[in-house]
């Protein structure tokens, strides 16, 4: 499974790859929104530097027209990147007008599978479910995420399941078990896969009894 941070901020991001384990990053206006800066393809250039890897960048229209021109001029500014798009009509016109054109693209807001099939039919190469916010309404988000990756194999589609809106780290385990291709979170998330209480408790103990016996070797080197 990728991960994929979900964040448009550039410390965060840094700070991630530093780790080594880090594939790719999704913004959106709302992440754009959170930080200081409001030059949205200077930001995706430098994440795209950061990274390496896959950085989604969404359009902002209501018009495929307008979405394609839009995505047009995110993928001038990197190889990396991935046009984000609605989950509407317009939507997947555009997915399909940027496939035949090689150029990647990851359509969000998905709340069902009959969506995600629509925009694997339509050539999307990445379908981000949005579990957590399905959970907020009451509803089961890795159910989206269970269908999409059963239906995509049975009919050999190759658009990836790109399991967004994560709110904790069991989404992503669940995720991971259900075969997703991707999940992409939040850096708080991010950290907390690599935590656990006992792993500390473990260390410290080890830590303790290694100065055990470099006392004791001291005190032989002086006998
Ligand atoms: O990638 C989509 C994600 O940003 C949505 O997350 O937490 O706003 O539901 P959230």
């Amino acid at each position: 499974m990728k991960f994929f941070l979900d964040t448009a901020n550039l410390d965060e991001i840094r700070e991630a790859a530093s780790l080594g384990v880090l594939d790719g990053v999704t913004t959106n206006p709302s992440l754009m929104a959170k930080e200081d800066g409001d030059d949205y393809p200077a930001v995706l250039k430098e994440i795209c530097d950061i990274v390496g890897g896959p950085v989604s960048a969404e359009v902002v229209a209501d018009d495929s027209d307008e979405m394609i021109r839009q995505g047009r001029t995110f993928a001038r500014l990197s190889e990396h990147i991935v046009v984000k798009i609605p989950m509407t009509p317009e939507g997947m016109k555009a997915v399909k007008t940027l496939s035949a054109d090689d150029i990647k693209t990851n359509v969000t807001l998905c709340f069902s599978a009959n969506q995600g099939l629509v925009a694997a039919k339509a050539g999307a190469t990445y379908i981000s479910p949005f579990i957590g916010r399905l959970d907020d309404a009451g509803m089961d988000g890795m159910q989206v995420v269970a269908d999409l990756v059963d239906i995509y194999e049975r009919y050999a589609f190759t658009t990836q399941v790109l399991a967004a809106s994560i709110r904790h780290p069991m989404h992503v385990v669940e995720a991971a078990r259900l075969g997703a291709d991707v999940s992409t979170m939040p850096y708080k998330i991010f950290q907390q896969l690599f935590k656990h209480p006992l792993t500390d408790i473990g260390i410290e103990l080890f830590n303790r009894d290694w100065a055990k016996v470099m006392e004791r070797r001291k005190a032989n080197v002086r006998r």
